[in-house]
């Protein structure tokens, strides 16, 4: 199938661009004006299909007809994703860009569309999952078929204190570590589920949460698990999730004149949802996260992936702009 993806420079997008290519698709892959495809085809088995990646450098906004230069796809891919989490940036690309990809499949006869979206939007209280949510809607109410993919945590988000910890430092915690829970799943067995999902074909809209192979960890047993990856005494600190609640309180008056400190308060409110909201289905009667109704997907531990970091044999992953620790 020839597949339009955007998001193709972002984590995962990077992760679906090589299960494309490696599963013989041809791929478009819409990267932003002067915005390197840094697509590592280290393994001799993509270099030799790497011609089937065409890359369009287009800005995805109304002003212009950035659709000329495409041509006909079977399938839509959005791995797009606010960088920052900022209000405005969040609408631009998680609704806006977003839109613009439909109303292009639309219009193009395109039978899938497939959404990278995340299970943090079923308790919506922040900027970017608000805006994820009505870009959802319009792809509900779209005649294009649908699939939106809820995945949980990404390993990227928790492997932030792999070096404070190998520095002997303690593992940070919020309270006792055990207020949420996630499935942690890799960038390589999401981009796995995405393509193995693009390649059907729904009738209407389908919505998936995904998670990687359970069980659900707490952060705590996420340090308990890193600490003896390394080889070292388990040790942490517990911070209370209220303090990104003082600081928010602290600088609201600059909010009333800075864009830049509303974007700091909304990237406060981002942390506080992290550290106190799990990754996992939302069950509404029960009114908790529900660890057995959220689904595995792939073969990728985190335990795995800890001991590839400390042998060297992954690199750490790059971190988004506000990475906390
Ligand atoms: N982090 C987690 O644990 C987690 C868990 C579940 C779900 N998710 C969801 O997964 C999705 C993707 O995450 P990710 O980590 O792969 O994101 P990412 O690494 O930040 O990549 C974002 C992608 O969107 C592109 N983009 C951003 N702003 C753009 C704009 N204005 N115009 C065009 N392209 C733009 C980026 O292009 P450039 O390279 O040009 O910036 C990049 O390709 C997000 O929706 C996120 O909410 C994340």
């Amino acid at each position: 199938m020839r597949v339009l993806l955007a998001g193709a420079t972002g984590y995962i997008g990077q992760a679906v661009l090589r299960e494309l290519v490696s599963a013989g698709h041809e791929v478009i892959a819409l990267v932003r004006p002067g915005r390197a495809l840094s697509i590592t085809v280290s393994d001799d088995a993509l270099e030799d299909q790497s011609d089937t990646v065409t890359v369009v450098e287009a800005a995805i906004t109304p002003n212009e007809d950035w659709t000329a230069p495409l041509p006909k796809t079977d399938v839509v891919i959005s791995c797009l994703a606010s960088r920052s989490g900022a209000p405005s940036d969040a609408r631009l690309v998680e609704y806006e860009a977003n839109r613009q990809l439909l109303t292009y499949a639309e219009r193009g006869g395109v039978q899938h569309f497939v959404l990278l979206s995340a299970i943090c939007v079923q308790t919506p209280r922040l900027a970017f999952q608000r805006e994820k949510l009505r870009f959802e809607a319009l792809l509900e109410a779209s005649p294009v078929p649908a699939t939106i993919v809820r995945a949980t945590a990404f390993f990227r988000s928790l492997v932030g204190q792999f070096e404070r910890v190998r520095a002997g430092k303690p593992f940070l915690l919020f309270s006792s570590g055990n207020l949420t829970a996630c499935k942690p799943i890799s960038d390589r067995d999401l981009a796995r589920f995405i393509v193995a999902r693009a390649a059907e074909s729904p009738q209407g809209t389908l919505i998936l949460p995904i998670g990687g192979p359970g069980p659900a960890l707490t952060p705590q047993d996420q340090g308990r698990l890193l600490c003896e990856t390394l080889g070292q005494p388990f040790r942490s600190t517990s911070l209370p999730p209220e303090m990104f609640d003082w600081i928010r309180w602290l600088i609201s008056p600059l909010g009333l004149f800075s864009r830049r400190m509303r974007d700091r308060m909304e990237f406060l409110r981002i942390a506080k949802f992290y550290a106190t909201e799990s990754m996992l289905c939302w069950d509404a009667e029960a009114k908790r996260y529900n660890a057995e109704t959220t689904p595995e997907f792939g073969s990728d531990t985190l335990q795995d992936f800890y001991a590839k970091l400390a042998s060297g044999e992954t690199l750490p992953p790059e971190r988004g702009e506000h990475s906390l620790f």
